[in-house]
């Protein structure tokens, strides 16, 4: 029998306190951080995230012999066991946390209908599945997605699919958009399932061609400082949505499939043409795109230390044109440039969450000191930092040997 690391025999206990069996696996998958690109992704547009050393980890086993065509799942964060018959999956029977994994479960079972035909779907056998995570809920840092892709990648090999990475992202973003009724686009799976240590993902979201960019940050010393604010967001209600429809109306109004065919040199033409406040949603996407190819140029010709004034550009952006910062943010970003950081800005799709600060680590104990004095002073919430480290996506394989 394999031998677990301690978390996995851990989780293995716990698998088997609520679903009376082994899992016969372990898989996972990362949460993310976007270096740049934001709200590009749904345009049509670039984005540049990176997978984090933060995950989510799914343990999976079949479903009970007495019970063989049941979906049922659990999590650390919560005490309840959701339990559906397969054939009973669909977005609206889904609700909470069980939504991400059984909305990858729905997505995928309606892939093998579409591929497969019904019969097929009926044949799929049931599971137990249990889930763990370490990426901090609500800090904008893909905890949702890196469920999502975990569990897909965990069904994936269970059901047999054969599904590739970037087939998968696409599942969980189905589930994400349909069961949980967030309406984002296709960053934040792309970046857990196509990671890889020390780069970033340089993804073209309208051909979805991926690119691995490294970022040569520990050659260079450096590191990525995140501030989660601990001002939390949602993207299934309010600002998110009503973002994507400007983006959505701009484009119409322009006469183009996305603002994706849109350039800088476009701009006083957008002007003429839109309302002021349509007119700063697009230029934002426009130039955000523009910042995104500039910065992977610079990262391949000149390396980290060149994108600080990209990354401080794209935070003007956002919190000018997109009007998506809050001032938890601005106050995060503006400590750590005049702390001496690189570049900082809000990561992620805004109204709270965290920023990202690219720093030189002698740097970190004198400016965490200072953005948390600085929150204190305002009376802010003690919010939260830690450096992450670009890594690895989500693990394709994860069946245990018998
Ligand atoms: C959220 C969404 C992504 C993306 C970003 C903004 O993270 O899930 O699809 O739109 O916001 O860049």
């Amino acid at each position: 029998m394999t031998e677990l690391s301690p978390l996995f025999e851990t989780l293995a206990a716990e698998f088997e306190a609520r679903h009376g069996s082994r899992p016969a696996g372990f898989w996972s998958a990362p949460g993310r951080v976007n270096l740049i690109g934001e709200h590009t992704d749904y345009n049509e547009g670039f984005v540049l995230p990176f997978a984090i050393d933060r995950r989510a980890v799914v343990a999976l086993a079949g479903a009970a012999p007495d019970a063989p065509a049941l979906a049922r799942v659990s999590s650390t964060f919560s005490d309840q066991i959701v339990e559906l018959a397969l054939a009973d999956l669909a977005p609206d029977a889904l609700a909470d946390w069980s939504a991400y994994p059984l909305g990858v479960a729905w997505a995928l079972a309606e892939h093998v209908s579409a591929t497969s035909g019904t019969e097929a779907r009926r044949a799929l056998p049931g599971f137990a599945l249990h889930i763990h995570s370490d990426v901090p809920i609500g800090a904008g840092l893909s905890s949702s997605a890196a469920i999502e892709c975990a569990a897909a990648v965990a069904l994936n090999e269970f059901w047999q699919l054969g599904l590739a990475p970037a087939e998968l992202a696409r599942i969980g973003q189905i589930a994400e958009n349909q069961a949980v009724g967030a309406p984002t686009g296709i960053m934040d799976q792309s970046a857990s399932m196509l990671g890889h240590t020390d780069a970033a993902v340089f993804l073209d979201c309208r051909s979805m061609n991926a690119e691995s960019v490294p970022l040569g940050l520990y050659a260079e010393d450096l590191e990525i400082l995140v501030i989660d604010t601990r001002v939390s967001h949602d993207h299934a209600t309010g600002g998110y949505a009503e973002r994507r429809a400007s983006c959505e109306r701009a484009a119409a109004e322009m006469g183009v499939k996305s603002l994706r065919e849109l350039s800088v040199a476009d701009l006083p033409r957008l002007q003429q043409r839109l309302d002021d406040e349509t007119f700063r949603r697009a230029r934002h996407v426009i130039s955000e795109n523009e910042r995104v190819e500039q910065t992977v140029r610079l990262l391949e010709t000149e390396g980290p230390l060149a994108i600080g004034a990209l990354l401080d550009a794209s935070h003007v952006s956002m919190r000018d044109d997109f009007e998506i910062s809050v001032p938890e943010l601005d106050l995060a970003v503006e400590v750590a440039q005049e702390g001496g950081a690189i570049g900082a800005r809000m990561t992620g799709g805004g109204f709270g969450g965290s920023a990202l600060a690219l720093i030189r680590r002698p740097q970190r104990p004198a400016l965490e000191a200072a953005v948390l004095e600085a929150f204190t002073a305002r009376g802010y919430r003690r919010p939260d930092l830690f450096v992450v480290q670009p890594s690895a996506g989500a693990t394709m394989k994860g069946h245990l040997d018998d």
